[in-house]
């Protein structure tokens, strides 16, 4: 499948993206960039004219904004910004209401996905042993806007699917130029238990991402990256 992709943002994500889609066979034929798009105003019909799927990938305060737009303009969106989630419930509303479609993940890696459901499954293993306490510690780039990360709190869901009892303290690091690290541990007087995921370039996200592209094409709704890749719905 060859599509006709928009960037939303011109940021290390949307680089990431570029720089795979030619490889995967994709043409970028427009990126729009935080200058003039204030809004969302650049997102118009001419702008987006034969466009298949958008990839948003800017900063918290302006994403629902873009997302509202696309979605508007019937045009499908892969939504990886983070922080933005109290918007959630108003963008699904824009996208029902136009019958277009959103794919919407805080990590488009499969390896996170794959972490997730492990995750889960610990926290079951888990449960019931106080003496085992558990903690969330993730580190990003300096640069990163929002914390915890979008991902940190998806594990902190994925924990309470397996032990809905079970709570952790989130540790945040924001240093140098980490793409970003997750780490769940679980700590006992003699023992420690750590999984975990490092991503050690973007392009696990913009392959994820790309993959959800090709895979909204022609559907209507909102979902999960989970749904993507394991056919489920009810991502974090
Ligand atoms: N879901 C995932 O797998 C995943 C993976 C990595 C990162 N992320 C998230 O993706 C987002 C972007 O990350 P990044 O590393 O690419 O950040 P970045 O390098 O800071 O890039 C963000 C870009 O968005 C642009 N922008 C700001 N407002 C805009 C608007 N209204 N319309 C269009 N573009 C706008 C900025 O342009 P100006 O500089 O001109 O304002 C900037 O170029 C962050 O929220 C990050 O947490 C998600």
């Amino acid at each position: 499948m060859s599509l006709r992709l928009a960037l939303v943002g011109d940021g290390k994500m949307s680089r990431a993206i570029a720089a795979l889609a030619t490889s995967g066979g994709h043409r970028v034929v427009t990126v729009v960039t935080g200058g003039e798009n204030p809004g969302g105003r650049a997102l118009t019909v001419e702008r987006l004219a034969g466009v298949d799927v958008a990839l948003e990938f800017t900063r918290p305060e302006c994403a629902a904004d873009n997302l509202i737009r696309l979605a508007a303009l019937g045009i499908p969106a892969v939504a990886g910004t983070t922080g933005w989630q109290a918007r959630l419930e108003e963008v699904t509303q824009a996208v029902t209401a136009h019958g277009a479609a959103l794919v919407h993940s805080a990590n488009f890696s499969t390896g996170v996905q794959l972490f997730l459901r492990a995750a889960t499954a610990l926290a079951r293993e888990f449960a019931g042993r106080p003496e085992f306490a558990a903690a969330v510690i993730e580190t990003h780039h300096a640069a990163k806007r929002d914390a915890p990360s979008g991902t940190a709190r998806a594990l902190l869901a994925a924990l309470r699917s397996g032990d809905a009892g079970r709570d952790a303290p989130v540790t945040s690091i924001r240093t140098g130029y980490v793409p970003g690290t997750h780490e769940l541990r679980y700590d006992a007087p003699w023992e420690t238990i750590q999984l975990v995921h490092t991503a050690r370039g973007r392009e696990a996200f913009a392959a994820g991402a790309l993959r959800a592209a090709e895979w909204v094409v022609g559907r209507r709704g909102v979902f999960g990256f989970d749904e993507v890749l394991f056919g489920k719905a009810g991502e974090a």
